[in-house]
């Protein structure tokens, strides 16, 4: 099977902090795959914008190396490095000064989609849409990609809300959560709503549980600075875990459009009750082979969570009595992502007791190898009598489609074609990431009030061991990391 390539309109995209990390481990090395898979148009451009005063020659050749480097061999095809570079030139321009704006202008064309990437520090974010305004530079119908994190509270998200809305309307501005471009979160769309099958039964009648989890191996050595003033919370839990809740636990919306299906994620995020402190468990990760947490970030008085677990309600009539396990973190045993419904058993078993009675387990895992795996119960085969044992129905993206569409891109990859067509479906509105805040910052505001410390957890462990208690409280435990 091969996969389909939709091709998108001609565009003008300027990637301002094109000389910076996300530019080079991310957003260039994907649009180069976009590029070979056919995808842009002859006459789509990419403007690199950055304070550094180098030419189009210069950056190119910044550009192949940043292929070369975050892009497997596999992915690379030489002669289209060459045909890639072809598209792209290079602006120096000051975000928070007039210089390069007037060269920026003329470099755009007029009759193409025009698409401005803020791969830049959130505080440039408001200089940045007002000199694309006051030089004249961003039509009515341009479009602005904001990374995260979009604010640090509901005051600091409602305030960049405010200034990106003095120059562009809501349907310009794509706040992009690169957790919602991955394949398998909009599989658990199709699964949901494409399928007869889950959707009656899911609800607090059938579904025990929910348990999310966003586990990395890796530390914050290389961005403790920013991270140590985040944590957990702020940096995973507000936005991608939140996300992928939303979508899991939000209505069918009338229709698969940006609106209706971000209608319907509001609404998750303004049913979670409260969570009480004894529902989550913060922790920091101690010394093993590796520093710990406090000598990454060189705070030995840190305060910050680099593990947060977490039992959520959302108060609506799907969900009343089904809670939401929530759980992430850094330095732990595995780098894994999944989304796992855990039906109820049988009201009944007919079997005998030591035949064993089990639960379907729906899980959508995300990362490394993205795939859905549905556990059903069946008989063991042989003589043994009629023992149960769980097997997999397991669909996944290579065995069921062969490898060139199990070969999903990248999220980034996804999320910039989706600005391009002017796809707001995979991107946050202003609302649900004020609502996303306004449910976080109570959380946070209490720990400081009480002075919370996180707990220490062994590096490469799967968190602390209070966790583990917080779901053994509930007769439950979590997925294997
Ligand atoms: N890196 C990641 O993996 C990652 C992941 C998620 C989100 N993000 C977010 O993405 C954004 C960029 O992150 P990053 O890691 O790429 O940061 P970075 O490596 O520090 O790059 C910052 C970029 O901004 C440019 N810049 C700084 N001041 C400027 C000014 N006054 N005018 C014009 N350009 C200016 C820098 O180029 P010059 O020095 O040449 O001006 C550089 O290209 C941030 O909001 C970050 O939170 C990053």
């Amino acid at each position: 099977m091969v996969s389909r390539v939709i091709p998108v309109d001609p565009f003008d995209l300027v990637i301002f902090g094109a000389t910076g990390d996300l530019a080079k481990r991310k957003i260039l090395p994907g649009l180069f795959r976009r590029f070979c898979d056919g995808q842009m148009p002859p006459d789509a451009r990419i403007i690199g914008a950055a304070r550094t005063e180098q030419d189009s020659v210069a950056w190119r050749a910044q550009v192949v190396e940043a292929i070369e480097t975050f892009l497997p061999a596999a992915k690379r095809d030489p002669k289209g490095i060459a045909a890639f570079c072809d598209r792209l030139s290079y602006v120096a321009v000051d975000a928070m000064g007039d210089a390069g704006w007037t060269d920026l202008r003329a470099e755009m064309r007029d009759a193409v989609v025009q698409a401005f990437y803020f791969s830049v520090a959130p505080s440039l974010f408001g200089a940045l849409a007002e000199r694309l305004h006051h030089f004249n530079i961003a039509r009515q119908d341009a479009r602005i990609v904001v990374e995260k994190p979009f604010g640090r509270d509901l005051e600091t998200a409602r305030a960049l809300n405010a200034t990106l809305a003095a120059h562009f309307n809501e349907t310009q501005i794509y706040r992009i959560d690169h957790y919602l471009g991955k394949e398998t979160v909009q599989n658990l769309m199709a699964v949901r709503f494409g399928n007869t099958l889950f959707e009656p039964l899911w609800n607090s009648q059938y579904v025990d549980h929910v348990q999310i989890t966003v586990a990395e191996e890796v530390g914050v050595a290389g961005r403790g600075a920013y991270y140590d003033k985040s944590g957990a919370m702020r940096d995973m839990v507000q936005n991608h875990l939140m996300q992928l809740l939303c979508l899991t636990a939000m209505e069918p919306p009338a229709r698969f459009e940006p609106n209706a299906v971000r209608d319907e994620k509001l609404k998750v995020i303004r049913a979670l009750d409260p969570v009480y402190p004894d529902h989550i468990v913060r922790g920091q990760y101690k010394a093993g082979a590796k520093p710990s947490y406090v000598e990454d970030v060189e705070n030995p008085a840190s305060r910050s969570e680099s593990f947060i677990a977490m039992k959520l309600h959302i108060a609506n009539w799907r969900w009343n009595g089904t809670p939401f396990y929530l759980r992430t973190g850094k330095r732990l045993k595995a780098r894994k992502s999944e989304i796992v419904i855990h039906f109820k058993e049988t009201p009944h078993s007919i079997f005998d007791a030591d035949a064993g009675n089990r639960a379907n387990v729906l899980s959508i895992r995300l990362q490394p190898d993205e795939g859905i795996d549905l556990r059903v119960t069946i008989k063991e085969p042989g003589p043994g009598g009629m023992r149960l044992i769980d097997v997999p129905l397991d669909m996944s993206f290579a065995d069921a489609l062969g490898p060139e569409v199990a070969d999903v891109p990248d999220a980034y990859e996804r999320l910039i074609m989706d600005v391009i067509r002017g796809n707001q479906t995979l991107f946050m509105r202003g609302d649900e990431v004020e609502a996303a805040w306004g449910w976080t910052d109570p959380i946070i505001a209490g720990w400081e009030a009480r002075g919370d410390r996180p707990v220490p957890y062994d590096a490469g462990s799967t968190g602390p061991e209070e966790a583990a208690i917080l779901m053994h409280r509930d007769n439950r435990r979590w997925r294997e990391i």
